[in-house]
Protein backbone atom coordinates (compact mmCIF):
# COMPACT_ATOMS: atom_id res chain seq x y z
CA UNK A 1 0.00 0.00 0.00
CA UNK A 2 1.28 3.60 -0.48
CA UNK A 3 1.12 6.86 1.09
CA UNK A 4 -1.66 8.29 -1.25
CA UNK A 5 0.68 10.81 -2.42
CA UNK A 6 -1.27 10.94 -6.22
CA UNK A 7 -5.22 10.37 -4.40
CA UNK A 8 -7.37 12.04 -6.74
CA UNK A 9 -4.50 12.64 -9.37
CA UNK A 10 -5.25 11.83 -13.25
CA UNK A 11 -2.61 10.61 -15.36
CA UNK A 12 -1.13 9.73 -18.84
CA UNK A 13 1.45 7.14 -18.82
CA UNK A 14 3.34 7.01 -22.51
CA UNK A 15 5.93 4.01 -22.99
CA UNK A 16 5.08 0.75 -21.36
CA UNK A 17 6.16 -2.29 -23.38
CA UNK A 18 6.74 -5.18 -21.05
CA UNK A 19 7.37 -5.57 -17.09
CA UNK A 20 11.05 -4.06 -17.64
CA UNK A 21 9.81 -1.02 -18.40
CA UNK A 22 10.04 1.72 -16.63
CA UNK A 23 7.09 3.37 -17.56
CA UNK A 24 5.29 -0.08 -16.26
CA UNK A 25 6.87 0.26 -13.18
CA UNK A 26 5.64 3.89 -12.59
CA UNK A 27 2.20 2.80 -13.29
CA UNK A 28 2.04 0.30 -10.96
CA UNK A 29 3.64 3.08 -8.26
CA UNK A 30 0.83 5.95 -9.36
CA UNK A 31 -1.81 3.36 -8.85
CA UNK A 32 -0.14 2.20 -5.35
CA UNK A 33 -0.29 6.42 -4.67
CA UNK A 34 -4.16 6.67 -5.78
CA UNK A 35 -3.57 7.62 -9.09
CA UNK A 36 -6.06 6.88 -11.79
CA UNK A 37 -4.32 5.89 -15.29
CA UNK A 38 -4.38 6.14 -18.82
CA UNK A 39 -2.03 4.10 -20.61
CA UNK A 40 -0.52 4.97 -24.29
CA UNK A 41 1.76 3.30 -25.95
CA UNK A 42 2.46 3.04 -30.02
CA UNK A 43 0.12 0.85 -32.04
CA UNK A 44 2.87 -1.78 -33.04
CA UNK A 45 4.08 -1.96 -28.93
CA UNK A 46 0.24 -2.64 -28.13
CA UNK A 47 0.09 -5.46 -30.55
CA UNK A 48 2.60 -7.74 -28.73
CA UNK A 49 -0.21 -8.14 -26.27
CA UNK A 50 1.77 -7.34 -22.52
CA UNK A 51 0.50 -4.32 -21.57
CA UNK A 52 -3.19 -6.17 -21.04
CA UNK A 53 -1.66 -7.33 -17.89
CA UNK A 54 -0.49 -4.12 -16.77
CA UNK A 55 -4.10 -2.46 -17.65
CA UNK A 56 -5.90 -4.96 -15.79
CA UNK A 57 -3.35 -4.61 -12.92
CA UNK A 58 -3.87 -0.45 -12.74
CA UNK A 59 -7.26 -0.88 -13.77
CA UNK A 60 -6.87 1.06 -16.58
CA UNK A 61 -7.81 1.70 -20.49
CA UNK A 62 -5.38 1.15 -23.35
CA UNK A 63 -5.33 4.13 -25.96
CA UNK A 64 -3.14 3.41 -28.86
CA UNK A 65 -1.20 6.52 -30.17
CA UNK A 66 1.73 7.00 -32.40
CA UNK A 67 3.67 9.86 -30.46
CA UNK A 68 4.51 11.24 -33.56
CA UNK A 69 1.12 11.30 -34.93
CA UNK A 70 -0.93 14.51 -34.23
CA UNK A 71 -3.98 13.11 -35.16
CA UNK A 72 -3.49 10.09 -32.80
CA UNK A 73 -2.19 12.74 -29.84
CA UNK A 74 -5.44 14.62 -30.24
CA UNK A 75 -7.57 11.56 -30.12
CA UNK A 76 -5.83 10.43 -26.58
CA UNK A 77 -6.30 13.27 -24.82
CA UNK A 78 -9.68 13.66 -26.32
CA UNK A 79 -10.51 9.76 -25.05
CA UNK A 80 -8.57 10.27 -21.45
CA UNK A 81 -10.50 13.64 -20.58
CA UNK A 82 -13.61 11.71 -21.50
CA UNK A 83 -12.37 8.78 -19.41
CA UNK A 84 -11.51 11.12 -16.62
CA UNK A 85 -14.31 13.53 -16.55
CA UNK A 86 -12.25 16.45 -16.74
CA UNK A 87 -8.50 16.96 -17.31
CA UNK A 88 -5.33 15.87 -16.72
CA UNK A 89 -2.98 16.50 -13.59
CA UNK A 90 0.32 13.97 -14.77
CA UNK A 91 1.91 13.08 -18.02
CA UNK A 92 4.82 10.60 -18.14
CA UNK A 93 6.73 10.35 -21.12
CA UNK A 94 8.86 7.00 -21.15
CA UNK A 95 9.61 7.10 -25.04
CA UNK A 96 12.94 6.56 -26.88
CA UNK A 97 14.13 4.72 -29.94
CA UNK A 98 17.06 5.30 -31.91
CA UNK A 99 16.70 4.38 -36.22
CA UNK A 100 20.94 4.36 -36.84
CA UNK A 101 21.73 2.11 -33.68
CA UNK A 102 19.03 -0.10 -34.49
CA UNK A 103 20.25 -0.55 -38.13
CA UNK A 104 23.84 -0.69 -36.76
CA UNK A 105 24.91 2.90 -38.23
CA UNK A 106 27.80 4.12 -36.17
CA UNK A 107 27.78 7.63 -34.96
CA UNK A 108 30.16 9.04 -37.68
CA UNK A 109 28.20 7.83 -40.71
CA UNK A 110 24.53 8.13 -39.57
CA UNK A 111 21.61 8.38 -42.18
CA UNK A 112 20.20 11.71 -41.74
CA UNK A 113 16.55 10.19 -42.90
CA UNK A 114 16.81 7.99 -39.83
CA UNK A 115 18.06 10.85 -37.50
CA UNK A 116 14.99 13.10 -38.43
CA UNK A 117 12.66 10.54 -37.12
CA UNK A 118 15.00 9.30 -34.01
CA UNK A 119 14.64 12.93 -33.17
CA UNK A 120 10.84 13.33 -33.62
CA UNK A 121 10.50 10.17 -31.89
CA UNK A 122 12.63 10.66 -29.13
CA UNK A 123 12.69 14.48 -28.24
CA UNK A 124 10.23 16.10 -30.41
CA UNK A 125 7.09 14.40 -29.47
CA UNK A 126 7.22 15.87 -25.81
CA UNK A 127 6.73 18.99 -28.11
CA UNK A 128 4.32 17.48 -29.88
CA UNK A 129 2.47 16.20 -26.33
CA UNK A 130 2.63 19.18 -24.26
CA UNK A 131 1.38 21.37 -27.25
CA UNK A 132 -1.70 18.67 -27.74
CA UNK A 133 -2.90 19.42 -24.54
CA UNK A 134 -1.75 23.48 -24.18
CA UNK A 135 -4.39 23.32 -27.38
CA UNK A 136 -6.94 21.43 -26.11
CA UNK A 137 -6.06 22.92 -22.56
CA UNK A 138 -5.87 19.56 -21.32
CA UNK A 139 -3.44 19.55 -18.17
CA UNK A 140 -5.00 21.27 -14.94
CA UNK A 141 -3.57 24.11 -13.19
CA UNK A 142 -0.18 22.72 -11.01
CA UNK A 143 -0.36 19.65 -13.54
CA UNK A 144 2.89 17.92 -13.74
CA UNK A 145 4.50 16.35 -16.75
CA UNK A 146 8.05 14.16 -16.26
CA UNK A 147 10.39 12.89 -19.34
CA UNK A 148 12.95 10.43 -18.89
CA UNK A 149 16.59 11.42 -20.34
CA UNK A 150 20.41 10.02 -20.00
CA UNK A 151 23.53 12.16 -18.81
CA UNK A 152 25.01 11.55 -22.31
CA UNK A 153 23.14 14.89 -22.99
CA UNK A 154 25.72 16.07 -20.90
CA UNK A 155 28.98 14.04 -21.63
CA UNK A 156 30.27 11.94 -24.23
CA UNK A 157 28.94 8.36 -24.05
CA UNK A 158 30.05 7.16 -27.56
CA UNK A 159 28.10 4.28 -27.93
CA UNK A 160 24.81 6.03 -27.25
CA UNK A 161 24.91 7.40 -30.42
CA UNK A 162 22.69 9.68 -32.28
CA UNK A 163 20.50 9.47 -28.86
CA UNK A 164 22.84 11.59 -27.09
CA UNK A 165 21.79 14.48 -29.40
CA UNK A 166 17.93 13.15 -29.22
CA UNK A 167 18.48 13.46 -25.31
CA UNK A 168 19.99 16.78 -25.50
CA UNK A 169 16.86 17.71 -27.39
CA UNK A 170 14.47 16.80 -25.17
CA UNK A 171 15.98 18.32 -22.15
CA UNK A 172 15.93 21.83 -24.01
CA UNK A 173 11.95 21.02 -25.21
CA UNK A 174 11.59 20.76 -21.12
CA UNK A 175 13.15 23.80 -20.76
CA UNK A 176 11.32 25.80 -23.16
CA UNK A 177 8.23 24.46 -22.96
CA UNK A 178 8.36 24.58 -19.40
CA UNK A 179 9.01 28.13 -19.11
CA UNK A 180 5.70 28.95 -21.18
CA UNK A 181 3.03 26.11 -19.67
CA UNK A 182 4.26 27.30 -15.62
CA UNK A 183 3.25 31.06 -17.12
CA UNK A 184 0.00 29.79 -18.85
CA UNK A 185 -1.14 27.60 -16.03
CA UNK A 186 1.44 26.37 -13.55
CA UNK A 187 2.12 23.57 -15.18
CA UNK A 188 5.63 21.95 -14.50
CA UNK A 189 8.03 20.35 -17.12
CA UNK A 190 11.04 18.42 -15.95
CA UNK A 191 13.21 15.53 -17.06
CA UNK A 192 14.55 12.69 -14.75
CA UNK A 193 18.15 11.61 -15.75
CA UNK A 194 17.88 7.85 -14.79
CA UNK A 195 20.70 5.75 -14.33
CA UNK A 196 21.59 2.40 -16.87
CA UNK A 197 18.78 0.76 -16.22
CA UNK A 198 18.07 -2.96 -17.93
CA UNK A 199 15.19 -2.73 -20.55
CA UNK A 200 14.24 -3.60 -23.65
CA UNK A 201 15.43 -0.27 -25.24
CA UNK A 202 18.22 -0.04 -22.39
CA UNK A 203 19.92 -3.39 -23.68
CA UNK A 204 19.90 -2.18 -27.22
CA UNK A 205 23.22 0.53 -26.50
CA UNK A 206 26.02 -1.27 -27.77
CA UNK A 207 28.33 -2.44 -25.08
CA UNK A 208 25.43 -2.40 -22.45
CA UNK A 209 26.73 -4.90 -19.64
CA UNK A 210 30.05 -3.05 -19.79
CA UNK A 211 28.52 0.80 -19.82
CA UNK A 212 25.70 -0.94 -16.56
CA UNK A 213 28.80 -2.12 -14.42
CA UNK A 214 31.19 0.64 -14.63
CA UNK A 215 28.41 3.03 -14.05
CA UNK A 216 27.15 0.61 -10.49
CA UNK A 217 31.00 1.31 -9.74
CA UNK A 218 30.94 4.98 -10.26
CA UNK A 219 28.07 5.78 -8.14
CA UNK A 220 28.36 5.91 -4.12
CA UNK A 221 24.70 4.75 -4.31
CA UNK A 222 25.15 2.47 -6.74
CA UNK A 223 22.67 2.33 -10.18
CA UNK A 224 19.12 3.44 -9.41
CA UNK A 225 16.28 0.66 -10.54
CA UNK A 226 13.33 0.91 -12.35
CA UNK A 227 11.56 0.84 -9.39
CA UNK A 228 13.32 3.62 -7.41
CA UNK A 229 12.99 5.71 -10.83
CA UNK A 230 8.83 5.13 -10.70
CA UNK A 231 8.99 6.32 -6.81
CA UNK A 232 10.92 9.92 -7.57
CA UNK A 233 8.37 10.05 -10.53
CA UNK A 234 5.62 10.17 -8.21
CA UNK A 235 7.04 12.48 -6.05
CA UNK A 236 7.59 15.12 -8.93
CA UNK A 237 3.59 14.27 -9.87
CA UNK A 238 2.85 15.12 -6.36
CA UNK A 239 1.83 18.40 -4.71
CA UNK A 240 5.19 18.06 -2.56
CA UNK A 241 7.25 19.23 -5.93
CA UNK A 242 5.24 22.16 -6.33
CA UNK A 243 7.90 24.88 -7.27
CA UNK A 244 10.34 22.54 -9.26
CA UNK A 245 9.89 22.72 -12.91
CA UNK A 246 11.95 23.03 -16.43
CA UNK A 247 15.38 21.33 -14.75
CA UNK A 248 16.99 17.99 -15.59
CA UNK A 249 16.99 15.60 -12.44
CA UNK A 250 20.06 13.18 -11.63
CA UNK A 251 18.31 10.37 -10.83
CA UNK A 252 21.26 8.01 -10.66
CA UNK A 253 22.89 6.94 -7.04
CA UNK A 254 25.21 10.23 -8.09
CA UNK A 255 27.09 9.02 -10.54
CA UNK A 256 27.15 12.67 -12.45
CA UNK A 257 29.05 14.28 -9.83
CA UNK A 258 31.73 11.78 -8.55
CA UNK A 259 35.28 11.92 -10.80
CA UNK A 260 36.10 8.75 -9.86
CA UNK A 261 35.58 5.86 -7.11
CA UNK A 262 37.77 3.90 -5.30
CA UNK A 263 36.02 1.03 -7.04
CA UNK A 264 37.30 2.62 -10.67
CA UNK A 265 40.91 3.21 -9.27
CA UNK A 266 41.31 -0.36 -7.86
CA UNK A 267 39.96 -1.52 -11.30
CA UNK A 268 42.74 0.16 -12.90
CA UNK A 269 45.55 -0.69 -10.63
CA UNK A 270 44.82 -4.52 -11.44
N1 LIG B 1 17.00 1.90 -19.84
C1 LIG B 1 17.94 2.80 -19.62
O1 LIG B 1 19.11 2.49 -19.42
C2 LIG B 1 17.54 4.25 -19.59
C3 LIG B 1 18.39 5.19 -18.95
C4 LIG B 1 18.02 6.55 -18.97
C5 LIG B 1 16.86 6.94 -19.62
N2 LIG B 1 16.06 6.00 -20.25
C6 LIG B 1 14.87 6.45 -20.96
O2 LIG B 1 13.72 5.90 -20.35
C7 LIG B 1 12.66 5.92 -21.31
C8 LIG B 1 11.94 4.58 -21.28
O3 LIG B 1 12.75 3.56 -21.77
P1 LIG B 1 12.88 2.12 -21.09
O4 LIG B 1 14.31 1.96 -20.71
O5 LIG B 1 11.82 1.89 -20.08
O6 LIG B 1 12.67 1.15 -22.37
P2 LIG B 1 11.36 0.56 -23.09
O7 LIG B 1 11.88 -0.04 -24.35
O8 LIG B 1 10.62 -0.31 -22.18
O9 LIG B 1 10.48 1.87 -23.43
C9 LIG B 1 10.59 2.64 -24.60
C10 LIG B 1 9.16 2.88 -25.09
O10 LIG B 1 9.11 3.81 -26.19
C11 LIG B 1 7.98 3.43 -26.96
N3 LIG B 1 7.95 4.02 -28.29
C12 LIG B 1 8.89 3.88 -29.28
N4 LIG B 1 8.46 4.53 -30.39
C13 LIG B 1 7.25 5.08 -30.11
C14 LIG B 1 6.32 5.86 -30.85
N5 LIG B 1 6.55 6.21 -32.12
N6 LIG B 1 5.16 6.24 -30.25
C15 LIG B 1 4.91 5.91 -28.95
N7 LIG B 1 5.77 5.18 -28.19
C16 LIG B 1 6.92 4.75 -28.77
C17 LIG B 1 8.15 1.90 -27.02
O11 LIG B 1 7.00 1.22 -27.49
C18 LIG B 1 8.48 1.58 -25.58
O12 LIG B 1 7.32 1.34 -24.81
C19 LIG B 1 13.30 6.27 -22.64
O13 LIG B 1 13.14 7.66 -22.88
C20 LIG B 1 14.75 5.97 -22.39
O14 LIG B 1 15.63 6.67 -23.26
C21 LIG B 1 16.37 4.68 -20.22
Amino acid sequence: MGNNLLRGKKGIIFGALDEKSIAWKTALKCYDEGASIVLTNAPVALRMGEINKLAEAVKAPVIGADVTNMDDLKKLFEESMKHFGGGIDFVLHSIGMSLNMRKGKHYTEMDYGFNQKTLDISAMSLHRVLRTAWDMDAINEWGSVVALTYIAAQRVFPDYNEMADAKALLESVTRSFGYHYALKKKVRVNTVSQSPTRTTAGSGVKGFDGFIDYAEKMSPLGNASSDDCANYCVTLFSDYSRMVTMQNLFHDGGFSFTGVSEPVVKQMEK
